[in-house]
């Protein structure tokens, strides 16, 4: 815009000059010195204006821009600090997660550790049942992570399994510690053990999603079972089944002693695809024959195989176990 303005200048100067020498003095008269004098003042003037006005606005640009160039820095300067202390609220609230996952980790931990505690009790008070929960948990447990199970279900699945023979506090001692054949008025007594099983746990928050399966621990896959006659079962339910019928039939009990490895193993693959869910079945004795936890789990049982695991079965395990981990 200045430079317009002193071109525009310097033009009118010059036809100015133009004028006045050409149309109103003749040259070499005294009047055409005087007027060329007079039209190279104004020239002068004008490009003296033109100079003044290029100046003030070079200074008033450098000006602006030096405001915008300290405007540009505060900008860079706060954005910076903002970072900083976006970075810090971030390490903070990471920090703060860290902990309260321990937190909640130690917290069902302990939870765990009051319901085994409480079982045992429980247990005590029938020695053919001692440590019966604690054994259905682990199996469950390694059935479901061998089938693929989630982390967060194995969990409702381990407390499931602990607490699924709750009912049973209320059995009078001379039903549950009969030694021989019960009744058949005896037998539905125990048969009402899955559902006070669940009518203790459905009012405790951390125990509600064990409700189901305590429920329907007796239930089997030809509708045959109770309380409901149920054949559409749960995954959590079919699994919990194998590892308790499993160790009902290893452990002695008051009528009949415990049932040597492959005697228990063939009775259950007898009613595997009706009972019991075949597929789940077989995956328990491959589990339990060739993984090193499984067998070891096996230890106490009599007559147990030779040792079929290797170590690429075991690294199976551990691979199903980091993809449930991934996906929890
Ligand atoms: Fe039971």
């Amino acid at each position: 815009m200045a430079w317009a303005f002193i071109l525009l200048l310097a033009v009118a100067s010059v036809v100015i000059f133009v004028v006045l020498f050409r149309y109103y003095t003749p040259i070499g008269s005294p009047s055409g010195i005087f007027t060329f004098i007079a039209a190279g003042l104004t020239f002068a003037v004008l490009l003296l204006a033109g100079v003044v006005v290029l100046h003030t606005h070079y200074r008033r640009t450098k000006e602006h821009l030096g405001v915008l160039l300290d405007d540009a820095e505060e900008h860079a300067r706060i954005e910076h600090e903002t970072g900083d202390i976006i970075l810090s609220l971030n390490k903070v609230v990471s920090a703060q997660s860290d902990e309260e996952h321990r937190l909640n980790k130690e917290l069902r931990g302990l939870f765990l550790e009051t319901v085994r505690g409480l079982i045992a009790t429980l247990e005590a008070r029938d020695e053919y049942t001692q440590n019966h929960s604690l054994r259905v948990a682990g199996w469950s447990t390694l059935l479901a992570r061998y089938a693929g199970v989630s982390e967060m279900d194995i969990e409702t699945l381990e407390r499931a399994s602990l607490l699924h023979d709750i009912g049973k506090l209320g059995l009078p001692d001379e039903i549950l510690l009969k030694p021989g054949q019960l009744t058949a008025d005896e037998f539905a007594v125990v048969m009402e053990h899955p559902e006070r099983g669940e009518a203790i746990v459905k009012n405790i928050k951390l125990l509600s999603p064990t409700r189901g399966i305590i429920r329907h621990h007796h239930e089997r896959i030809d509708g045959g079972g109770y309380p409901d006659g149920l054949s559409d079962l749960p995954q959590l339910v079919k699994i919990i089944c194998i590892a308790d019928c499993f160790d009902a039939m290893t452990s002695n009990r008051p009528y009949r002693p415990s049932m040597p490895y492959n005697v228990a193993k063939e009775k259950m693959l007898e009613v595997a695809d009706s009972q019991l869910d075949g597929q789940l079945v077989r995956d328990f004795f491959e589990l339990l024959e060739t993984t090193a936890e499984g067998y070891r789990s096996i230890y106490h049982v009599a007559g147990i195989p030779e040792p079929g695991y290797r170590e690429e079965n075991e690294q199976r395990l551990e691979i199903r176990s980091e993809r449930d981990e991934d996906s929890y």
